[in-house]
């Protein structure tokens, strides 16, 4: 890294589409480091395993996201811009905050996604890929993205909820619109269709409850004020953005990473029970969520050598963690038979992801179908010419286009 990039990384296009690379780098040269975020205001970013697993739990990070937003308003260095607009309207979810509150609402939702619980939705999970396998079946080439890998999650977590099945592709279009990097406006007019859609649809629930999650937590509401309005509201938006948003590149990301190596792909193929191992792998050297939401100190605390100040954002990065050499050998190959347990794709500590044994079940059931279904499946594109997605939260593809046959 050449003296001029050193001083000042920005968390740009460049640095997205060459992620693994640039962390490598700056694991190895300066793992805690001050960056500056696609809209101006700068961060720490912290890319080493050990210091990762210590922040993600430590207490004195806050995710307060009353507070985050004062300290935005404090520290935006271009004039005129406002903090995120739909942090307004939909940020009143668990991940935006501390305990109590956090513990609160966490506890309303664990029981709907614990192994034993998801583990019922196994035969609908089946139905659904075996569907669309058969919708795939009549073409040669297909973006495996749109096809299957997106499909597959929002319907289940849309079924899991009780939301229609006509809303889905808005909200596919709202959603990246509100992860991937966009200008102000545009953020405003997703999260305003995204707050009134789900506003109404919880009215509906209200007046004509029906045997779902979303009907459900509406229930908990009106029974013991155990959400506010915009609680709810707040809570079905990540629960749907979170349920989908993620899936759909942990199986895209999979599938990319087992085409690219073709001994790997044969022994999987081989061995079908390395899949559950090999999930984690995948999770583990492509991890969906490249950098974990936005934290912030509270005091000072000091990582390594570093010491960070109060009242400084944090981001940390789970991809350059996972890929750390001093955590797992060969960090950058893909090893299906490799014991990636201990990874930090769901994150860590009290935040660790709620939905990570649905997330679990469905990339097996994906990917197995999938390498059954298509014995000659392989990549419609070389690999250098895919591109990822511009975005700090999300590391996946724009597009994945593959040959069935
Ligand atoms: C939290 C990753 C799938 C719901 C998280 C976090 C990560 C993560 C890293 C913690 C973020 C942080 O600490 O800043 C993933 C990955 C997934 C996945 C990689 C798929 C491969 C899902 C699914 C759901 C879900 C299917 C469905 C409901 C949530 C929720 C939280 C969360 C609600 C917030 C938990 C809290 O604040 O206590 N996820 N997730 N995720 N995830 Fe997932």
């Amino acid at each position: 890294m050449d003296q001029a990039a050193r001083e000042s990384i920005r968390l740009d296009s460049d640095f997205f589409q060459n992620a693994p690379e640039l962390s490598r780098v700056l694991r190895t040269e300066q793992p805690v480091r001050q960056v500056v975020m696609p809209r101006g205001m700068s961060a720490w970013l912290v890319t080493r395993y050990a210091d990762a697993k210590t922040l993600l739990a430590d207490q004195r990070l806050s995710k307060d996201s009353e507070r985050a937003r004062a300290l935005f308003q404090r520290r935006l260095t271009t004039p005129g811009e406002t903090s995120r607009p739909f942090e307004r309207s939909l940020a009143a979810h668990m991940l935006n905050m501390d305990p109590p509150d956090h513990t609160r609402l966490r506890k309303l939702v664990n029981k709907a996604f614990t192994a034993p619980t998801v583990a019922r939705l196994r035969p609908r999970i089946e139905e659904i890929t075996e569907n669309l396998l058969d919708d795939m079946a009549g073409s040669t080439e297909v973006d495996l993205l749109s096809a299957f890998a997106f499909p597959l999650p929002i319907t289940v977590i849309c079924e899991l909820l009780g939301v229609p099945d006509d809303a889905r592709e808005d909200f596919r279009t709202w959603s990246s619109t509100l992860l991937d990097t966009a200008t102000p406006e545009q953020i405003e007019f997703a999260s305003g269709k995204m707050a009134r859609y789900l506003g109404e649809l919880i009215a509906r629930k209200r007046a004509e409850p029906t045997d779902d999650l979303l009907s459900a937590l509406v229930h908990a509401t009106d029974e013991g004020d155990a959400l506010s309005e915009q609680e709810l509201v707040s809570m079905a938006f990540l629960l749907l953005v979170a349920g989908h948003e993620t899936t759909v590149n942990l199986i895209g990301n999979g599938v990319l990473a087992l085409l690219r190596e073709p001994g790997q792909l044969a022994a999987l193929r081989a061995d079908p029970a390395l899949l559950p191992g090999a999930v984690e792998e995948f999770l583990r050297l492509e991890s969906p969520i490249h950098m974990a939401t936005l934290r912030f100190t509270t005091e000072p605390v000091r990582v390594g050598q570093a010491e960070i100040p109060a009242e400084e954002f944090v981001l940390i990065s789970l991809l350059a963690a996972n890929r750390d050499d001093e955590r797992y050998p060969d960090p950058d190959r893909l090893d299906v038979t490799r014991q990636a347990g201990g990874h930090l794709a769901f994150g860590h500590g009290i935040h660790f992801c709620v939905g990570a044994p649905l997330a679990r079940l469905e990339a097996r059931i994906a990917i197995g179908r999938l390498l059954e279904r298509f014995p000659e499946l392989r990549l419609a594109a070389e690999p250098e010419t895919l591109r990822w997605r511009d975005s700090s939260l999300i590391h996946g593809l724009q597009t994945l286009p593959v040959r069935l046959g």
